[in-house]
């Protein structure tokens, strides 16, 4: 047993290599927050826009380092906070559009091969941001975040992929949570970098924007030293030595026939169950359940509203009028990495259900308190506290379980026959959410103004409702377990109405 627990240094190579994939998800995510108000000037000055006045100056606070005022005040600044919206929300198109065909490009070229290959669109989303002084700023920035974001969605996909693959099953689980892991740390070091006395300032934003690309091309170099995984080399190209080769790579000197025999276990499983496609995913009545607990899952971790704290956090502290907005947005950084690390160990020790509800429940409390904070800020100045604490909270309850959780759950919801078709749609919807709150949330915010924060909190309390009635617990659940829960669930839901109609008839 102790042999398979092993962590060799081949193994954990190829973990960090392909997590840096969810690094650079976590840095396009996190790095476009800082220095909203220098590049909006920016924008400003090339397109001859005056920005809104919530903007009017850079991210310290003050005027000194902007550029010079636009030249045509009379312009609309609403094509500013639309251009700006997009730049912010077209990361999540990308990624929307290249979910869909993760499956097919990881089968097509192998998990290590498809890392490397997209890569390539990382690099150029990266440089097309970083000489965006060079040009029409606002369209090489749009263009640079779409085409990042297409690497991000592929490597959203690949990475799980090839992480869950190569892992012996002992760390899986542990070696799983890595993603989340990657992701805030991301955010945090784009969040740190985006200070205006280090990149977020006038000179260096091209620089800030860009500088994911340094990741990409170590993921580039690394990748050519990490075995292809074994899982995908015998189940998929029947290629038997190379498979216990590798496989010997990644274990150190264990005997490599437990998880091949393994391995042709799965096979036949594959083999004998067939593949589902996305339209019987939606029409057989045998996985409706459960892709809507997997659809629903990714919908109340996007429209939790979450990353209208990640994209917009500095505004958000602005408007609640917290001293330094970038270093409270800094401080959410941090608390939101710690609680990663300890929902790392609570997931396994309490189930999904139970943290996903805590977490939504929590979030719902502290929406509720950063509305209160906001709404009452004109009358007690001490009220911006309540919104810093309150969105520290949010975030935190985030972390908890609607972040992490359904990064995982729908790979234990279906089994192998529906399972690539799921996880597509699941990501497609992520990323579909993710967009609209990136893109809808300025507006929703002069449209609420205080409230805003009380929309996310209706929803959150649907989502509460949902997952109490339908999400089942999964933890140390085998396939057919869950599915008999839905077949319970279902025949429960029918059992009702029957009853129902009985009554009726009997009243009539
Ligand atoms: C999850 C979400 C992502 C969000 C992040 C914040 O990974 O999928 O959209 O930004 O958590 O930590």
């Amino acid at each position: 047993m102790q042999t398979e627990k092993h962590l060799t240094g081949t193994l954990i190579l190829s973990v960090f290599t392909a997590v840096l994939g969810f690094f650079q998800y976590g840095y396009s995510l996190g790095v476009i927050n800082a220095p909203q108000k220098v590049i909006e000037a920016h924008y400003g000055h090339v397109l001859g826009i005056v920005p809104p006045d919530r903007h009017a100056t850079n991210a310290s606070g003050d005027t000194e380092g902007t550029l010079p005022p636009p030249t045509d005040p009379a312009t609309s600044p609403h094509i500013l906070t639309m251009y700006w919206s997009l730049s912010v929300s077209v990361f999540a198109i990308g990624g929307m559009v290249s979910s869909f065909t993760v499956g097919w490009i990881g089968d097509r070229l192998g998990r290590v091969k498809a890392m490397l290959v997209v890569n390539v669109l990382s690099i150029a989303g990266n440089l097309l941001m970083g000489l965006a002084k060079f040009g029409p700023s606002h369209i090489l920035i749009i263009s640079g975040r779409a085409v990042t974001g297409l690497y991000c969605g592929l490597s959203s996909g690949l990475v799980p992929m090839y992480v869950s693959e190569v892992s012996p099953t002992a760390l899986r689980g542990a070696l799983g949570t890595l993603h989340q892991l990657a992701i805030v740390t991301g955010i945090l070091i784009s969040q740190v970098l985006g200070l205006d006395f280090l990149l977020g300032n006038d000179e260096m934003w091209p620089l800030l924007l860009g500088l994911s690309g340094v990741a990409a091309l170590l993921q580039f170099f690394l990748l050519l030293l990490c075995p292809e995984s074994p899982r995908y080399l015998y189940i998929k190209l029947g290629k038997v030595e190379e498979a216990k080769k590798n496989l010997k790579r990644l274990r150190g000197n264990c005997d490599p026939m437990k998880e091949i025999e393994e391995m042709e276990m799965e096979k036949q499983e594959a083999a004998s169950e067939k593949k589902v496609s996305i339209g019987q995913l939606f029409t057989s009545s045998k996985y409706r359940q459960a892709v809507i607990v997997a659809l629903m899952v990714q919908i109340s971790q996007q429209f939790s509203g979450i990353n209208a704290i990640f994209y917009y956090s500095t505004n958000i502290f602005e408007r609640a009028e917290v001293d330094q907005p970038v270093y409270a947005t800094i401080g959410v950084g941090v608390v939101n990495t710690v609680f990663t690390v300890i929902s790392v160990f609570l997931v396994e020790k309490t189930g999904r259900r139970s943290l996903f509800l805590a977490g939504l429940m929590g979030m719902l409390v502290s929406a509720v308190a950063m509305t209160v904070g906001l709404v009452l800020l004109s009358q007690f100045a001490w009220m911006s506290y309540v919104s810093m604490v309150a969105i520290f909270l949010f975030v935190i309850f985030f972390e908890v379980g609607p972040g992490p959780i359904p990064w995982f759950i729908v790979a234990e919801l279906f089994s192998q026959g529906p399972r690539p078709a799921a996880i597509a749609v699941a990501g497609f919807c992520n990323w579909a959410c993710n967009f609209i709150v990136g893109m809808c949330f300025q507006y929703i915010a002069d449209l609420c103004g205080p409230y805003v924060f009380a929309v996310f909190a209706g929803l959150l309390l649907l989502f509460f409702l949902f997952a109490y009635f339908k999400v089942p617990e999964t933890k140390g659940k085998s396939f057919e377990e869950i599915a008999a829960v839905f077949r319970r669930k279902k025949l429960s839901a029918k059992a009702m109405t029957e009853l129902q109609d009985l009554r009726r008839s009997e009243e009539a």
